[in-house]
């Protein structure tokens, strides 16, 4: 077995930036299912964030393609031409934002979108408002700027207005709002009205918006609506999406972001210093996913609420309190009583029910109390996962 390189003499620190960021909670849950299986159980997973279906075979075949025709040197880093213009169209024509090529930089997945535009738009002792339960890796990323995030409860801007409990937060150190809808991790889908409300508080304050629409697709009541498509929002907002859960494409690495100039002037030097850009056979695949038949993506939205509704109606008979989310594909119930600890109730799930789910804790301090479940997983996984915890 290959030894690991330890130093011998005097440990050099990496730098504090790197130091204080943890690793996600995600990766203490793979682990905990790694065990259950090395210990012959089989485990209900209902902890990811993947896609049910596989990339379709017409995306897989123009990757092939791009092969075949020797598309295989580098890049440009903010991506090529003909997918660039492409998705200035759907930018233009779906979000509603008025885009042009030079409006557009392709990333590798979505979540190097986000972190490039923090990385372009934060100074160390900016603050960062952010709708609470968030995405686990969004404070490691504005950690890394030297920023620091704001915790704002989405459920008091539910029951307050969005701009009312965004005001109750802001300072004069205030920056930036992070802005995701649908929202990871409870499917929430802020409504036109309130996503309205949000555009005149940032513009009333001079703040820049980072919308995340990873889940634009995923809709099931409602309507998506990009926050920057609303008056005087384009030029103050960087909208980071992603490939990866509309087109089951998470592997490919391929997301993008909008926004004006002159930030993607410094974007594009990011793009170069981070990745010299996106691997030309997934760009490939990518203009082609945005040529699939729209009919496509309406059936696999009606399967995703067939199996959304099998998980809601399975965990309320179980004993839970669910909402059924009008977006993504994740539910956020409360953990039964007499359970309060988000971590120790995963375990005992794992352990006990042999299902996987992520600490609500892992979301940031609004997320204790709660788990998060994916219902992107086979109708048999979900039934069975819901027989075993009925049974608990
Ligand atoms: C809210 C949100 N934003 C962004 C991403 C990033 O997506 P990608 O896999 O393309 O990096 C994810 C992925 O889970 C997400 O949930």
């Amino acid at each position: 077995m290959a030894t690991v390189i330890r130093p011998t003499t005097r440990l050099l620190n990496p730098s504090q930036r790197i130091v204080q960021i943890g690793f996600s909670e995600i990766a203490r849950v793979r682990d905990a299912i790694e065990s259950q299986r090395q210990q012959g159980r089989r485990v209900l997973e209902l902890h990811g964030g993947e896609p049910f279906f596989e990339t379709p075979d017409a995306i897989k075949a123009a990757a092939k393609k791009s092969l075949d025709e020797n598309k295989t040197r580098y890049p440009p880093a903010v991506g090529i031409g003909p997918l660039r213009d492409a998705l200035a169209r759907k930018i233009t024509s779906k979000n509603n934002i008025a885009a042009a090529r030079a409006n557009v930089m392709v990333t590798n997945g979505g979540i190097h979108a986000l972190y490039c535009s923090f990385q372009a738009m934060l100074d160390p002792g900016d603050e960062v408002l952010v709708l609470s339960p968030y995405w686990t890796p969004i404070r490691d990323l504005v950690a890394l700027t030297g920023a620091r995030l704001v915790e704002v409860s989405t459920a008091k801007a539910r029951e307050q207005g969005f701009a009312r409990a965004l005001a109750a937060h802001a300072t004069a150190a205030t920056k930036l709002i992070y802005f995701n809808t649908p929202q990871n991790p409870t499917g929430f889908v802020v409504p036109r009205q309130q996503i309205e409300a949000v555009a005149g508080f940032a513009i009333e304050r001079n703040l820049a918006v980072v919308a995340d629409e990873a889940y634009e697709d995923l809709v099931f009541e409602g309507e998506h609506l990009s926050i920057a498509s609303l008056p005087g929002m384009a030029e103050r907002t960087l909208t980071c999406f992603t490939f990866s859960k509309s087109y089951s494409m998470t592997g490919w690495r391929v997301g993008y972001l909008a926004g004006p100039e002159p930030w993607m002037a410094h974007m594009s030097k990011l793009a170069l210093y981070t990745s010299s850009g996106v691997s030309q056979p997934a760009q490939w695949a990518a203009l082609r996913a945005l040529d699939e038949d729209p009919q496509e993506l309406v059936e696999r939205r009606a399967e995703y609420r067939c199996r959304r509704d099998l998980l809601v109606n399975g965990l309320v008979q179980a004993g839970f309190q669910v909402e059924s989310p009008a977006g993504a594909f994740y539910l956020f119930p409360r953990i039964p009583q007499p359970h309060h600890d988000s971590a120790k109730f995963a375990d005992h799930l794992l352990e006990r029910a042999q299902v996987s789910v992520v600490p609500g804790a892992a979301f940031g301090s609004e997320g204790e109390g709660h788990v998060r479940m994916t219902f992107s997983a086979r109708p048999e996984v979900i039934e069975a996962a819901v027989a075993a915890m009925k049974a608990l």
